[in-house]
């Protein structure tokens, strides 16, 4: 097992990578906690989970948005929840999403930790106190920044991942190679067949060094006044891909990865021979739909994107494996290169 500690101003957040998700002694305050989980995971695992009050969501994206907070926050209440009280996720990044903000604003604030049970939430979403709901067509648009207590990380829990999710999240984890971590990429590239054989103790590796690299960058810049926006790598075109198409949020980065490592390579950030490495790994794993968008359409997601401010975007490339640059771009400079990348296939 490996303990991550994240530190941020005021606060000491655990991430527990290979420990047992219902190793929980220790963690949980003796009263007032309540479960939070869909509807997949209550039915996996819920005869195992500890006998406290459980609250079960729809699972899927449709469940991140705010009548869904009103429903919880009523039941906090209606189960005398009060500022003592703490929120146990036990799901995957939409149920530590969903969790972690209800935890942020029910009374102001209460405690909450995560069992986090997807590949993607272990490697991404529950680490670095990012939380949210989407409002309309756009995502993620409320939401706050706090820390849970801890993150449990179990790679046992990843076996019963249906595959495409499973894959989904190794998006991410390729993501945060190719912005952060040169060795995790050249594990992963040599280990094709034992990460689809979802060895364990592989996954607690690599889980590990993917939450090491978020947590020295959340350590350093929580509020993503800087570095930590090279976390977004991929997603400026991958939330757009997300919306258009409703593909699973790893693709729709891995597609959105494709374009800003081409991109990258437009602008000479990188050489042909890693742009080649970069999206022949993704293709690999079969994660890029290449499924096409309009420049038009294209052009109305970017400009709906959270990151763009004004006539500009903080839009991130790679800088070769293992490095990574967020600048800010005029969207139409961003909306010119897919014009032109389209134009060539
Ligand atoms: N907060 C952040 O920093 C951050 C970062 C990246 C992504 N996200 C968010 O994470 C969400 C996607 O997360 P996700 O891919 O984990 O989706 P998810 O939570 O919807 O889980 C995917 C599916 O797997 C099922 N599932 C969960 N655990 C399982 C298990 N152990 N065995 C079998 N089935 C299981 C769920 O019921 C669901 O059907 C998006 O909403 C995205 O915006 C947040």
């Amino acid at each position: 097992m490996e303990k991550i500690i994240i530190n941020t101003p005021g606060f000491r957040s655990e991430i527990l990578v290979g420990e047992r998700w219902e190793a929980l002694s220790g963690l949980l305050p003796e009263k007032g906690v309540v479960i939070i989980t869909d509807d997949n995971v209550n039915q996996l695992y819920g005869s195992r989970f500890p006998k406290l009050p459980v609250l079960s969501l729809s699972p899927g994206e449709g469940s991140k948005k705010l009548e869904v907070i009103e429903y919880l926050a009523e039941q906090l209440l209606k189960a005398g929840i009060d500022r003592s009280g703490f929120i146990l996720a036990i799901g995957g990044g939409v149920v530590c999403d969903i969790a972690g903000f209800l935890a942020a604003v029910y009374m102001r604030g209460i405690r909450c930790g995560y069992i986090s049970s997807t590949l993607l939430s272990q490697v991404d979403a529950s680490t670095g106190g990012k939380n949210g709901v989407n409002l309309g067509g756009t995502k993620n648009i409320l939401g706050t920044i706090r820390q849970p207590e801890f993150v449990i990380c179990d790679p046992e829990m990843l076996q019963t991942l249906p595959e495409q999710e499973y894959l989904s999240g190794l998006a991410e984890l390729i993501k945060t190679a190719v912005i952060g971590d040169k060795e995790l990429f050249e594990h992963i590239e040599s280990s094709f067949d034992e990460i689809m054989a979802r060895k364990s103790d592989l996954l607690t590796l690599l889980v590990a060094k993917s939450v090491r690299f978020k947590g020295l960058v959340v350590t350093e810049d929580e509020k993503e006044k800087g570095l930590r926006r090279i976390l977004n790598f991929g997603h400026t075109f991958g939330h757009a891909v997300e919306l258009q198409k409703a593909v699973k949020h790893g693709f729709a980065v891995a597609s959105g990865i494709e374009l800003a490592t081409e991109f990258s390579f437009e602008k000479r950030y990188i050489s042909l021979e890693e742009k080649e490495r970069i999206i022949s790994l993704l293709d690999r794993f079969n994660l890029i739909d290449r499924l096409d968008i309009s420049n038009d359409q294209m052009a109305k997601l970017v400009r709906h994107d959270k990151k763009k401010t004004g006539t500009d975007i903080h839009f991130v490339f790679t800088q070769g494996i293992g490095k990574a640059i967020s600048e800010k771009v005029p969207v139409d400079d961003v909306l010119g290169f897919y014009k032109r990348f389209r134009d060539k296939k």
